[in-house]
């Protein structure tokens, strides 16, 4: 099963994510880091520019999860942009190093695929980062989504555009579609780290870490997954039934563990 931490607040989730990224990148310059966008692994991101500091990350790679089609990859929203301004700018990561689906490809049908065969050819993700969202959606994969969905385009539901509309001027702005990796790219990652804070997220969570696995709640794809850790504050925790047991295990938790 997952392992839950279950933390007080995002800016302990962020150190604890952090220190572990710290330590792969400490290990092997050439680690390949699974990015997610969205406002909840910014405190991931924060923590990890004080704990990567004099670190040499110059060999580090990343592949984000996904990307909005439709959007000009210059646009402020583009998860383009906004993994240069979070992420490679203030971790000060190789650009060139760093990648997100091409949502703008004149090749759409094909760019999921080319994608997938750049993480293989990287040698796959060790760490992925995943938020959740109030559909219980990972990446953009949406309520339906294959377990075996590999990166593609999809469509968002209008929950996830209602979401996101926080980001953008209306929601007649948020894109319909995206290209986003698929379930089955994401069970491929060597550790799943999976973030979620407030309430709204309560469900979603409850419903991946403990629901049955089933594609109407695309998270709970963790339970598939042999090595997964899911960082949660105390109100995305409100509605797990087994949150006194995770509350035991980690405080006796092995030191010979790592996260
Ligand atoms: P959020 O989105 O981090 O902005 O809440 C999570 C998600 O949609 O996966």
């Amino acid at each position: 099963m997952a392992e839950v931490v279950i933390v007080s607040d995002r800016v302990a989730a962020g150190e604890l994510v952090a220190a572990e990224i710290a330590r792969l990148v400490r290990g092997r310059a050439d680690v390949v880091l699974g990015l997610a966008t969205g406002s909840t692994p910014l405190p991931v991101y924060a923590a990890a520019k004080r704990a990567l500091a004099g670190v040499d990350v110059s060999h580090v790679r990343g592949f984000a999860l996904d990307e909005y089609v439709g959007l000009d990859p210059q646009h402020p929203q583009s998860y383009r942009s906004v993994i240069a301004r979070e992420v490679v700018e203030p971790l000060g990561l190789d650009p060139a190093r760093v990648h997100v689906p091409d949502g703008a490809s004149a090749r759409i049908e094909t760019a999921g695929e080319e994608y997938d065969r750049a993480i293989a050819i990287a040698g796959g993700v060790d760490l992925q980062l995943l938020g959740i969202g109030t559909d219980g959606h990972i990446g953009f994969n949406e309520p339906g989504s294959s377990f075996a969905s590999r990166t593609r385009v999809k469509t968002l539901t209008r929950q996830t555009r209602e979401d996101n509309a926080r980001f953008f001027a209306s929601i007649d702005e948020v894109p319909r579609h995206c290209i986003t990796q698929g379930l089955g790219t994401i069970l491929e990652a060597r550790h799943l780290v999976l973030l979620a804070f407030g309430e709204a997220k309560a469900d979603a969570i409850a419903g991946a870490v403990e629901g049955p696995v089933t594609a109407s709640l695309p998270g709970s794809a963790i339970q598939l997954h042999p090595h997964v850790t899911v960082v949660v504050d105390e109100a995305a925790a409100s509605r797990l039934r087994w949150a006194e047991y995770y509350r035991e295990t980690y405080a006796h938790k092995p030191s010979w563990q790592g996260l």
